[in-house]
């Protein structure tokens, strides 16, 4: 086990939830201050290569303090990679990255006082007890939580004597949870945090997650799930193949990144597309099954209907949707080979 605070994490199975809160602690002294008005974690133009496969080729960004910050991207991005960067478990070769104005491989002893992490996979096999496996990772730091407290609101208080090779996948990511944050950390970096959690329980962590955000700490979450970044997340990065495509709050992404918002309506008769596809601010006409999706931005009722009614056809049941950060994620990421798909749940 490395000095940093890493754990294998299961990802499959699920546990029985219980809720979570978190008792405020206060900040404790002695911690670096944050590196002022530039951000809590910069990362500027980042590379690093597994011999020849370039897994970062150029990622750059900012965390502010107190922000959750989320990395999303398709499978081998390279969101891993660069968060152990960032936590200095991994060399890069190029690029900079300081953390709270501290190098990863220069401060390495400094950082793991003020990052907590926990990793997508780890490799321990562990016959330790989950109150043992606290005890000891709290034992790393300075100033670690109260670890009774800690083991408490990770739900895990039922399995404190149980063995962690014993505990479920959801279980095992509490408990990954719980150690990357019993260094009381001013930084959190969660890898995949609600993978293998059972519905009850990432909404639980969820909560947990902005209780700890409110304390003050940073958090740079990496996540496949679009509904848990627009929930958790004031800023995102997207990244695909190595580099960050683009970055922005879920929101804003949503609506520049989109394609628009959706209006799907029933159509009193079959009429030709092009009546609308040319219309100012229209992306995209589709048919799905007898009712008609319109893609764009602006007032879309309006300039839909009014055209369809100047040929005599009537416009109902119409819905509205909002473009969604899976939208925008979905068209920036796509492959040629899936463009046009509609596979969307
Ligand atoms: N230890 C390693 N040795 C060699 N190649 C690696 C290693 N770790 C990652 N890679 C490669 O680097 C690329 C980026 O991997 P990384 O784990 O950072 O992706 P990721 O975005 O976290 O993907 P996922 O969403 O699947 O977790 C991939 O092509 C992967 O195969
Ligand atoms: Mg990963």
């Amino acid at each position: 086990m490395t000095a940093l605070n890493t754990i294998d994490v299961g990802t499959q199975g699920s546990s029985g939830a219980t809720a979570m809160s978190v008792g405020v602690q206060p900040r404790r002294q002695g911690v670096p201050a944050p590196a002022t008005a530039r951000g809590i974690v910069e990362v500027t133009g980042l590379h690093k290569t597994y011999g020849r496969i370039a897994a970062v080729q150029d990622v750059s960004f900012s965390v502010g303090e107190g922000e959750i910050f989320g990395i999303l991207g398709p499978n081998g991005a390279g969101k891993t990679t660069t968060v152990e960067c960032i936590s200095g478990l991994r060399r890069h070769e190029g690029g900079t990255i300081t953390v709270l104005g501290l190098d990863p491989q220069r401060d390495r002893d400094a950082l793991r006082e003020v990052v907590g992490v926990q990793l997508q996979e780890g490799s321990m096999r562990s016959e330790l007890k989950v109150w043992e496996l606290v005890h000891l990772f709290a034992s790393f730091y300075r100033n670690p939580r109260d670890e009774t407290e800690l083991i408490d609101l990770l739900g895990l208080t039922p399995k404190r004597n149980a063995s962690y090779r014993s505990l479920s996948g959801g279980q095992k990511q509490r408990l990954s949870v719980a150690l990357a944050l019993i260094g009381n950390p001013r930084i959190a970096i969660l890898d995949e945090l609600t993978t293998g959690l059972d519905p009850q329980a990432r909404r639980d962590t969820w909560e947990l997650i902005e209780q700890v955000r409110d304390q003050d700490v940073t958090i740079l979450l990496v996540t496949h799930f679009m509904d848990e970044a627009e929930r958790l997340c004031d800023r995102v990065a997207i990244v695909d193949k190595g580099r960050v495509i683009a970055m922005g709050t879920p929101t804003g992404l949503a609506q520049r990144e989109g394609g628009g918002n959706h209006m799907r309506f029933q159509p009193s008769q079959r009429f030709d597309e092009s009546v609308i596809a040319g219309l100012p601010g229209i992306n995209r006409v589709e048919r799905q099954g007898s009712r008609v999706v319109v893609s764009g931005t602006g007032d879309l009722v309006n300039r839909v209907t009014q055209a369809l009614g100047a040929i005599g056809v009537q416009v109902d049941d119409i819905q509205l949707e909002s473009a969604t950060l899976e939208d925008a994620f979905v068209r920036l990421t796509s492959r040629p080979r899936v463009v046009g798909r509609s596979d969307q749940s």
